[in-house]
This record gives C-alpha cells, sequence and structure tokens, in this order.
C-alpha cells in the first residue's frame, strides 16, 4: 500500500487508482442524498454491535457523538464530500475515523458496502413512498371535492375522441379517482417488501460475528429481515417495483394531462386552470400556455425510461452484488424526485380547476350523444336491439342531411321512422333523461356518482 493508495480498502494494491477511473467509478455526487439514512443505519449496527459485545460501551458512544457531529455537519452544508473517497459510506466512515480515531475503523465489523447500500435505499424509498401516499391522497381528495361540485355538470363523454353519451364532469373526475386510488394501495401494498432489511447479510454470505439481526431491524422499524444474504445484497425488485408503481402514476397523471390541455384549448374550452399554474407567450399576448399539465406529461417519459434502466440494470448480473448495482440510484432517485413533484402539483392544481358549464352542455348535445337511449327506447317498446340501432342509424342520417339534433325532430318526424314512437320519447333523449337513466353501480347517473363519493371518501379515510 503506498501512501496514494485509498486509505479504506488499499491494502493491496500497489499503484493509485487512475484519477479518471476515480471520477467514473464515484458516486457520491448522487448518493450523498442516502446520507442521513447510512447514519441511521450505522448507529442501528453499531448499538446492535455494543449489545452482543463486539464494541464496547465507550467505543459504541464515541461512534455515536462522532456520527451524530457529521450529521449536524451535513445538515449545515459544511460537511466536505470527496470523490476521492468514492460514495458516501466511504465518505462517512472515513470522517467518523477521523474524528474518533479507532472506534470508528470499528464501525464497519461485521458488515459491508453491499448490504449497507442495499438497507440505505430501503429506508430511502421507505420514506420517500410516506411522502408520495399523502399527496396522492390529497389529489385523491381534491378529485372526490371537485367531483362533489360538479356532480350535475353535463358533458359528453368520448370514446375515440368523439361524443359518445352524456356524462356528468363529477363521473369524469371519479374515473381518474379510481386509477389514483389503486395506484396508492399499489404503493402501501409494496411497502412490505421495501421495509425488509438486508443488514447482516454482509458482502455476500453472513458474518462471522454474533450478530442480532433481530434487533438491529427493530431500531431501524424493519417489519421483516431478508432471508437469504445472496439475494438480500443483490436484490433490487423493491426498487423497480417502485419504478412500475411510479411510471403507472405518471402514465394516469399524463392522461389527465392530455385532457387538461385539450379542454383548455379555445377549441374545447370544457375548463379554465388557475393562472397561477399557467405562463403567458412572449411574443403572442392572447397566450394562457397550461404549461403544469404539458410538463407532467413530459415528465412521464423519464419515469417509464427509469424503470427500463433499473429492469435491465439487473437482467444480466450474476449473483451477488456487482457493482452494475451502483447504477440503481439514479434513476430510483430521479422517479422518486418526479413523481413526488408531479402528483404534489396536481393536488394543489385540481382544486382550482374550473369548469365551463355551459360550453360542456353545449358540446354535450352535438353528435348524436343520446342515439343510444333513442335506440333503448325503441327496444322498451318492443324493438329487438339490432332493429332498434338500424332505426336510430337511420334518423341520425336524416339528422346530419337536415342539420338537426335528434331533441329538434317533431313527433311526426321520428314516426317515419318508427311509428310506435310516442311524445314520450322527448324526455328519453335528453340529456338528463339519458344520464338519469344509467342508474346503477359504476353508472353516470348524478344519484350514483354521489354514492360513490360517499363510498370513495370512506375508502380512503
Ligand atoms: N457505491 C456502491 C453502490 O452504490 C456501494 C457498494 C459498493 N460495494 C462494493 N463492493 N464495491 O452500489
Amino acid at each position: 500500500m503506498t501512501s496514494e493508495t485509498n486509505q479504506l480498502w488499499g491494502g493491496r494494491f500497489n499503484q493509485p487508482t487512475d484519477e479518471f477511473v476515480k471520477i467514473f467509478g464515484a458516486s457520491v455526487s448522487f448518493d450523498k442524498a442516502l446520507a442521513l439514512y447510512d447514519i441511521e443505519g450505522s448507529i442501528a449496527h453499531a448499538t446492535m454491535l455494543s449489545e452482543v459485545e463486539v464494541l464496547t460501551e465507550s467505543e459504541l458512544n464515541e461512534i455515536l457523538n462522532g456520527l451524530d457531529k457529521i450529521k449536524s455537519e451535513i445538515t449545515s452544508g459544511k460537511f466536505n464530500w470527496s470523490i476521492d473517497l468514492e460514495d458516501v459510506h466511504m465518505n462517512i466512515e472515513s470522517r467518523l475515523t477521523e474524528i474518533c480515531g479507532e472506534p470508528g475503523k470499528k464501525l464497519h465489523t461485521g458488515r459491508s458496502r453491499n448490504d449497507q447500500v442495499a438497507t440505505d435505499i430501503r429506508l430511502y424509498l421507505r420514506d420517500h413512498v410516506v411522502m408520495i401516499n399523502q399527496e396522492l391522497k390529497k389529489l385523491l381528495n381534491a378529485l372526490l371535492d371537485l367531483a362533489e361540485k360538479e356532480n350535475n355538470t353535463i358533458m359528453p363523454g368520448f370514446t375515440h375522441l368523439q361524443a359518445a353519451q352524456p356524462i356528468t364532469f363529477g363521473h369524469h373526475l371519479l374515473a381518474y379517482f379510481e386509477m389514483f386510488k389503486r395506484d396508492y394501495e399499489r404503493l402501501q401494498e409494496s411497502y412490505k417488501r421495501i421495509n425488509t432489511m438486508p443488514l447482516g447479510s454482509a458482502a455476500l454470505a453472513g458474518t462471522s460475528y454474533p450478530i442480532n439481526r433481530e434487533r438491529t431491524a427493530e431500531i431501524l422499524g424493519f417489519e421483516r429481515i431478508s432471508q437469504n444474504s445472496l439475494d438480500a445484497v443483490s436484490d433490487r425488485d423493491f426498487a423497480i417495483e417502485f419504478a412500475s408503481n411510479a411510471s403507472l402514476i405518471m402514465m394516469h397523471l399524463s392522461r389527465f394531462s392530455e385532457e387538461l390541455v385539450l379542454w383548455s384549448s379555445a377549441q374545447f374550452e370544457f375548463v379554465s386552470l388557475p393562472d397561477s399554474f399557467c405562463t403567458g407567450s412572449s411574443i403572442m399576448p392572447q397566450k394562457k400556455n397550461p404549461d403544469v399539465p404539458e410538463l407532467v406529461r413530459g415528465k412521464t417519459g423519464r419515469v417509464t425510461g427509469n424503470l427500463v434502466s433499473l429492469l435491465t440494470l439487473m437482467k444480466g448480473q450474476p449473483l451477488a452484488y456487482n457493482k452494475d448495482n451502483q447504477e440503481d440510484k439514479e434513476p430510483l432517485f430521479d422517479s422518486v424526485e418526479t413523481i413526488y413533484s408531479c402528483v404534489r402539483i396536481f393536488a394543489d392544481m385540481v382544486p382550482k380547476i374550473e369548469a365551463n358549464k355551459q360550453n360542456m352542455l353545449i358540446s354535450a348535445i352535438k353528435g348524436y350523444t343520446t342515439a343510444t337511449d333513442l335506440a333503448d327506447y325503441l327496444v322498451k317498446k318492443g324493438l329487438p336491439f339490432r332493429d332498434a340501432h338500424d332505426v336510430v342509424g337511420r334518423a341520425v342520417a336524416h339528422g346530419i342531411d337536415s342539420d338537426k339534433d335528434l331533441s329538434e325532430f317533431s313527433l311526426d318526424e321520428f314516426q317515419e321512422f318508427n311509428s310506435n314512437i310516442d311524445s314520450d320519447v322527448f324526455d328519453a333523449i335528453s340529456l338528463e333523461g339519458s344520464i338519469n337513466s344509467r342508474d346503477h353501480l359504476g353508472g353516470t347517473s348524478p344519484k350514483q356518482i354521489f354514492n360513490a363519493i360517499k363510498v370513495g371518501r370512506n375508502s380512503i379515510k
């Protein structure tokens, strides 16, 4: 070992690390985000080591005081991060030895950076999943509140982006409630897999010290302890599962964004977004651009990309730990940060969405949206559905030729298409008639949506 070789592992080396290799291999620029979790893990590890008498009480105290000092250096921005020390773990350990000497060198007893980093990421993700779910819950409540306010607001429902049947805006919003509720549940269900402790697995095979893993897990609040040391140091399923859940959330936010972008355009004018969430154009004074939904839609790509990165990162790795795994952090952190800010900004924006009821209503009438109701009406009068479909198709063709909506037909006009049609047809094909008739679980009638809101509120209490 020369004076220039790494002080934490340089023993068997004759040459110092190439300068660019150092830069290439260093992760401290990004894994310092794990610093406080790394300290938390070290506190638990050292406490356990002293309880099983691998460390003395006075060594433990020196380690704890040193870690405490490092924590305040980090939080106050005074910690001197060095790429010569490669990663967050070695930066902290080396500083600890600077502060307290011999005891600092003993902290790593019975531990490896392999189980250490796996533990840090899990601690990090555990916290952030809770934070993300808090924002998701706000978003869910905001959707319920807006759905309640807009329960009687009629709009066209679309298939193929063609006006299909009238629905209420409340019903439409509750569709997003369902999507985000599944996302919320998925994150909650994944928590127990994240909350599993790898510490004690050491490099790959476990350790010869008399460690007490149950105790370390108890201190760190882990619900489970990993059952196989090889798996524990190399498993990143929990991160991939998160990245996948994050991709689903972004995909849902992106669909919602796409609708908000369309709906806030002059061509739709269904909603107006709050000024505080939009920007103007430097050249076109009339513009109000829906930047927030556009950005959210745009950020979906990187979150999906992060999932693909992590899957690809893992697919060729033999057991157990490989340096490849250092590449897990940036995609994971990026998905965490992106998803957190996107959910949060939607939770803030949704309560401020204003529906343009008049335009939604006008649009709901266009495009013969109650044609299905006319067919259903004929079925109730005894026609088989296929025949009714044909009759209505011809009526719609006549409407298009004469530039008339079905509601503008006279009774005589209707009767030319089928003599069973009576004056009660006008109620059946009105927008309100159409909506109120879909009165079953999952249907668009305001009565059902009112119930769905109640059920929804109870489900996220
Ligand atoms: N910086 C490394 C990582 O992120 C820590 C583990 C290093 N372990 C090793 N055996 N080189 O994965």
